[in-house]
């Protein structure tokens, strides 16, 4: 939420910092900015809308060119999307430019007492104030770094801050607590950014920046203290990501390409993790098999599509292991008090690992004395840092705002987890459990032949591009991917879209069935939980007969739903608990070419951001 870009060095900090803005606009697409330390004075731009709209006023009104610059892709919180809102923001003398991610939540107060000392703050949001009380502290202290320190103490709420300074004009200042900010260090130039995508071109040294931390950079150093000024440590790291894994490479839109990539993302998720004896092994869960042995609870939090893998968790774990398991919104979570003790596992699940609400639910957790345990794509991020352990996924970056490799991946190591929490507890299902990894192993092929079968999907989501309404109807495991098909739709296609479990029809959803209402039907198989087949069969016929089109997921082979499927979207036949894998995957399809057909965004979606760093 909000990309941030700080460079110094020897190129054109300007070239440098909308390149890295680039790369960052999947964080939020409101409107940016740029400002850039020049001839002993500051210049800056900035515009609403797309990067695209900054690009086009920089070749009206080019700005002079210097090697120490900021730049800010927005998502709006505090004001409208406005050129005035944009960032950077100044003080009046112009002399300070601040770019800013979070939100501060004393600005008011801090506003307010601006005003009485005669500061004129031109814009609604918040960030502005922290440009003129910079200000101030540099006009007394004359050091940028330490004019950030004694503004960050005096600063409430959550916040990535990052400025410069005319008078300082080889030095870029940033400050961070509870949103993400990590430094690349290059030869004879240093980066600041909001992920280490905004400089993998340049660099893959990367240092890690702690909470309630102030960074300094020169072209020939890095230095990090706390807020008070005493040095802090850090932890350098090296970025092995493929730059070429932030590139469409070839696709119209990153998620065609995300969609694409799944069957290497779940393969590469389970790689190393299954032993050639079936045993499975997750050397880097922490957490010792002692206190895994001991869990008598298992609580999942997450948010919006990591909640849905959350949902389908819940099903294997308590299946596999016995251990009851609740899944909450982490929004909701430590709103409710809830019960946790010494022998509660918690399961924090997010593919940023920036999440705010998540985060906020899992510090909450570990003060309760439970134990976290983090599922997340993103190496060094703040979740897993703060979590007791990760299980990483290896979907590799995710670009487009909507979810997609990185479910099936949070999909692939809850099912890790769940099945090494039946290994070590020695459950009754181990011969099943045997079965399942098998299973596992090949899942990747499978999704490859879903993927491979597409092409009707994608004319059956053209031929519905004007329709208001689909609905997503599924039963067990079947419930969470129709949840998740209905989030794809309303985010990418901006139509209304309801997920339900199919038992639920007759309590009040029924009434919605009109005629040739797209009604999509996530099948469970008919071999194994049959009598779940056989309902839901009826349910397909109980609509049908209302009028309903019927979109059929059933796996290859299923007969009985031949009769009563409008369409019929066939997915290879996998053990229940696993049948997700495949049933997403033409979800994503859908949703991708309804958007498409509709003329919207498809890695953009209006008014989202990819990582959602404000409560
Ligand atoms: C939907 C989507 C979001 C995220 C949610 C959690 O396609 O991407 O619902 O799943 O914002 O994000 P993470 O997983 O980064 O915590």
């Amino acid at each position: 939420m909000c990309g941030i870009v700080g460079y110094v060095g020897g190129q054109s900090a300007l070239d440098v910092v909308i390149a890295g803005l680039k790369r960052l606009e999947y964080r939020g697409y409101d409107s940016a900015g740029v400002a850039v330390l020049s001839d002993g004075g500051l210049a800056a731009a900035k515009k609403a809308g797309k990067l695209v709209n900054l690009e086009k006023e920089l070749v009206d009104r080019p700005l002079s060119s210097g090697s120490t610059g900021i730049g800010h892709t927005r998502w709006a919180t505090h004001g409208g999307p406005t050129d005035a809102n944009a960032h950077p923001h100044l003080d009046n003398a112009g002399r300070v430019a601040v770019v800013h991610n979070g939100i501060i939540e004393n600005f008011a107060a801090l506003r307010t007492e601006l005003a009485e000392r005669g500061h004129d703050l031109l814009s609604e949001t918040d960030t502005e104030v922290v440009a003129h009380l910079l200000a101030e502290e540099f006009s007394s202290v004359g050091d940028l770094a330490e004019a950030m320190r004694l503004v960050c103490r005096r600063l409430d709420g959550a916040f990535t801050l990052v400025a410069v300074h005319a008078d300082q004009p080889d030095v870029v200042v940033g400050a961070r607590r509870n949103s993400p900010l990590v430094v690349g260090v290059g030869e004879g130039e240093n980066f600041l950014a909001s992920d280490v995508s905004a400089f993998i071109a340049h660099t893959r040294s990367a240092i890690e920046l702690g909470q309630d931390q102030v960074v300094e950079l020169t072209r020939e150093g890095v230095t990090v203290t706390d807020f008070d000024g005493a040095p802090a440590d850090v932890r350098a790291y090296h970025v092995d990501w493929d730059a070429s894994a932030a590139e469409k490479g070839g696709y119209d839109y990153f998620m065609l390409k995300e969609i694409a990539e799944q069957p290497k993302a779940v393969a590469d998720t389970l790689l190393g993790r299954i032993g050639a004896d079936g045993h499975l092994r997750l050397d880097e869960v922490r957490i010792p098999d002692a206190v895994l042995r001991e869990a008598d609870k298992i609580v999942i939090i997450a948010c919006g599509t990591a909640f849905h893998a959350g949902l389908i968790a819940k099903y294997a774990i308590e299946h596999w292991t016995r251990i009851p398991c609740e899944v909450e919104l982490a929004s909701e979570f430590r709103y409710r008090d809830p019960i946790l003790g010494q022998r509660t596992l918690v399961i924090a699940i997010s593919q940023s690992g920036e999440t705010m609400d998540t985060l906020m639910a899992l510090r909450h957790a570990r003060e309760q004395g439970a134990k976290v345990l983090a599922v997340c794509n993103t190496n060094g991020s703040t979740i897993p840092r703060e979590s007791d352990a990760v299980l990483y996924t290896h979907a590799g970056p995710e670009v487009a705002v909507a979810s997609t490799k990185a479910f099936l991946t949070q999909l692939v190591a809850c099912y890790l987890l769940a099945l090494y929490l039946g290994q070590v507890r020695g459950t009754k299902w181990g011969d099943e459990i045997h079965a399942v990894v098998r299973e596992l192993a090949r899942i990747g092929d499978e999704v490859e032949r879903v993927l491979d079968t597409m092409e009707p999907v994608r004319a059956l989501a053209r031929s519905l591009a004007d329709k208001d309404t689909v609905l997503f109807l599924g039963r067990h495991v079947g419930y969470p991917v129709a949840l998740e098909g209905a989030l794809k739709l309303k985010e990418l296609a901006y139509m209304h879209a309801e997920g339900f479990a199919a038992g639920e029809l007759k309590h009040g959803p029924i009434a919605l069935i009109e005629e040739d209402l797209p009604v999509v039907v996530v099948v469970p198989s008919p071999r194994g939980r049959s009598v779940l087949h056989d309902k839901i069969v009826s349910n397909i016929q109980e609509i049908r007969a209302r009028g309903a089109r019927t979109i059929v997921i059933a796996e290859e082979g299923d007969e009985a739903v031949v009769p009563y499927a409008d369409h019929l979207i066939r997915v290879p036949a996998t053990p229940t608990l696993l049948q997700p894998l495949v049933s997403t995957v033409p979800l994503q399809v859908f949703a991708c070419e309804l958007a498409t057909a509709r003329g919207n965004e498809v890695d953009q979606p209006r008014n989202l951001a990819k990582s959602v760093t404000v409560e």
